[in-house]
């Protein structure tokens, strides 16, 4: 297989664990371990203290895929596969649903295995760009003219990355009667579901909404736990799920055995945990609101629906978001992750609203644009 490379995971691999700030990150600051301990139950508490560190389950321990299952109507543990994070599960099902002939539709600029996988199958792939002057938002009748009689997969993500784009809940019917209408699967990337910054915004989940409807979830990053690497698919298709299940043999097999009992806590406890994580994002959108305004003149800002990340501009003619970006993380300690790392020109950039250290990092940014910009 030729793959093209991950961009933005190299850009983190170069800089992730060497800068002072993250003001990029996508997820929401990990949980410590001492505080998801504690939520454990007598049942959970019991499964850690006496976990046995063998080979688990293939398609993930059975109350791990029940409890996953809760978080969707009407689906039980036999619809749900677990993963190695969702980047596994992206991995495995482009890998068995597409081929050479095949034809995907992918929203862009994205997370980049989304599109880039699929592309590596053979099969052809139509990027469905999302414009900052349309609000980032989803355009149906464009949707409609990219399907063709070769759509396999439709994939969208929301809320979004990098946008904090989320689908009102007409378009996202239109989105899901054009994938039925093409006899389409609709991956429907979920991993900052349960982020949502208003009350009723949610969405149907992609296994509710259709038949061949998937979900992709995760720990990473509503549930604030990147480091267990716990992801999954949720779907009503069970041969998808079972040809995914038969593809995972050769990437990971099972995932962590303590991973898994780790989730489990987690998801029981995830009303403790979800608050945690809004907290944190709202915390921070409101400091990058106040930011933004005070800086209009400089930047742009279309203020996300949900998730734990923004993509606004830089707007001063003349000055590259690459370069800027450059001087900051040189200068402060603080990393950016520009528009391009997505392949996406325009002078924009990703900013994370999932870290602590968010005040402290907005700080030194304003220092380097009131040298620079001003
Ligand atoms: C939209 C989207 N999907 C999937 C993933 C992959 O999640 P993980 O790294 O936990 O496997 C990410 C991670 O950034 C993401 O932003």
């Amino acid at each position: 297989m030729r793959i093209a490379e991950f961009a933005l995971e190299r850009y983190f691999a170069r800089w992730e664990f060497a800068v002072e700030h993250l003001l990029c990150a996508s997820d929401v600051q990990g949980m410590p371990m001492r505080e998801l301990l504690a939520l454990a139950d007598d049942e959970t508490r019991a499964m850690w203290d006496g976990l046995a560190l063998g080979y688990t389950e293939s398609t993930g321990h059975p109350l791990l895929r029940r409890e996953i299952a809760a978080l969707y109507d009407g689906l039980d543990a036999d619809d749900v596969l677990v993963f190695v994070g969702a980047e596994e599960a992206i991995f495995c099902l482009a890998n068995v649903t597409l081929d050479a002939g095949d034809h995907s539709v992918v929203t862009w600029p994205g997370y980049q295995s989304l599109y880039e996988v699929a592309r590596a199958t053979g099969a052809e792939v139509t990027l469905h760009e999302l414009r900052e002057d349309h609000g980032w938002a989803l355009d149906i009748d464009l949707l409609r003219r990219q399907v063709t009689p070769a759509t396999k997969l439709i994939v969208v993500n929301a809320p979004h990355n990098p946008t904090g784009m989320l689908p009102d809940r007409g378009t996202f019917a239109e989105l899901v009667g054009i994938a039925d209408e093409a006899g389409a699967l609709l991956l429907v990337d979920e991993v900052y579901r349960f982020l949502e910054y208003r009350d009723g915004d949610r969405l149907p989940a992609g296994a509710d909404a259709t038949p061949r409807g998937i979900s992709l979830g995760v720990m990473s990053k509503s549930f604030a736990m990147a480091g267990l690497r716990i992801g999954w698919l949720a779907t009503r298709d069970r041969e998808v799920l079972a040809r995914c299940s038969a593809f995972k043999d050769y990437t990971t097999i099972c995932s962590a055995a303590p991973s898994e009992v780790l989730a489990l806590i987690g998801l029981r406890a995830r009303d403790a945990v979800l608050a945690r994580s809004r907290e944190i994002v709202a915390a921070n959108l409101e400091r990058l609101d106040a930011f933004f305004e005070n800086w209009a003149d400089r930047f742009s800002w279309v203020r996300p629906s949900g998730g734990s990340v923004g993509f606004p501009r830089l707007t001063v003619p003349g000055v590259s978001i690459d370069d800027w970006a450059a001087g900051l993380v040189e200068t402060e300690g603080v990393l950016l992750l520009p528009g391009s790392q997505f392949g996406y020109g325009g002078n924009h950039f990703r900013v994370g609203l999932g870290r602590t250290d968010l005040p402290e990092a907005l700080e030194r940014l304003e220092r380097h644009a009131l040298r620079t910009l001003r």
